[in-house]
């Protein structure tokens, strides 16, 4: 497959797109961003790299950092965690708080801000300086001991932290949140908060693939295959909240979004890949994000379906 060729026919072919996404605000420190920029890196399974654009450069990658909490949660205190959080869509928007009253305290899932809230919670109750701690498995997956959180995003969210204070407050009465609530804001938050490239997610994002048996040293990085068999079918049902159909509809891939303009897809057993574009649709998806995502499964032919 000439991947660098796929990539240039598509980025030749949105030369002129006219985006309509906004770039999100109610964080303010993220609506500092240029709306402009545009970054992509594809890392494939046998080790070869391709990327476009500003793919080195740094971003806030939101909500995608669920994904890697429930997988380090998952480490800790394994299938127990099922018990606090369900795996069903919710198809609603992902800061809602409809479900959680009648649904007793029990998020749909854990990439909604309520499932990831209860994820940061069970590993604050595991981890002993849940910050440090959560970095340096960040730091480990993605190999880049670089990588930190933007404080200047984290304290701006947590001047903004209503909505999310709701959904930890209406949990905690629920009992599904079991630790004081303000350091857990502050703790999701960080998490949120970190800044990464698409090279260095799509790295992070490689402890997902199906690696060979031969492979060792990848193997030993990777999750297990059955615990990657349910992450990846959480980003596919769940990854992109009231727009998960859509994106698996028009991309065919597991994968998640943020509202800093990222969005990190795989294919299990080809590659995994990121790509970043701050301006988001009215669901807070990349809107351009998605669009060069289902022209690169369009155009290699390759997806999970
Ligand atoms: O909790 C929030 O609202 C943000 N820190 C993360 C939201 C997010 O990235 C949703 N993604 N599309």
């Amino acid at each position: 497959m000439n991947y660098q060729a796929i990539l240039e026919s598509i980025q030749s072919e949105l030369k002129d797109y006219k985006n309509t996404g906004k770039v999100a605000t109610y964080i303010p420190e993220l609506g500092k961003v240029d709306a402009s920029k545009f970054g992509l890196h594809l890392n494939c399974i046998n080790g070869n790299h391709y990327h476009l654009g500003a793919s080195q450069e740094r971003f806030s990658i939101q909500s995608i950092s669920k994904v890697l909490s429930l997988a380090f949660a998952l480490k800790l205190e394994g299938n127990k965690l099922w018990n606090r959080v369900d795996v069903e869509p919710s198809g609603d928007p992902f800061n809602s708080l409809v479900q959680l009253e009648y649904e007793k305290g029990i998020p749909r899932n854990p990439f909604i801000n309520a499932g990831a809230l209860v994820v940061s919670d069970i590993l604050m109750s595991h981890l002993k300086n849940p910050k440090e701690d959560f970095l340096k498995y960040v730091r480990d997956i993605a190999g880049d001991q670089s990588i930190d959180y933007d404080t200047s995003v984290a304290a701006s969210e947590m001047q903004h932290k209503y909505r999310n204070a709701a959904l930890a407050h209406l949990m905690k009465d629920f009992k599904n949140i079991k630790n004081d609530v303000d350091a857990l804001l502050d703790f999701y938050f960080h998490q949120c908060a970190i800044a990464m490239s698409c090279q260095q997610l799509a790295q992070a994002f490689s402890i997902f693939l199906n690696y060979s048996k031969q492979d060792q040293s990848q193997q030993a990085l990777a999750v297990p295959t059955m615990l990657a068999k349910r992450i990846n079918a959480l980003m596919l049902t769940c990854g992109f909240y009231d727009e998960s159909g859509e994106f698996a509809f028009r991309v065919g891939l597991p994968g998640k979004s943020g509202v800093g303009g990222g969005i990190v897809a795989l294919h299990p057993k080809h590659y995994s890949i990121a790509v970043w574009s701050p301006p988001l649709n009215e669901k807070g998806n990349s809107e351009l994000g998605m669009k060069v995502l289902e022209l690169f499964t369009s155009k290699t032919e390759i997806s999970v379906f």
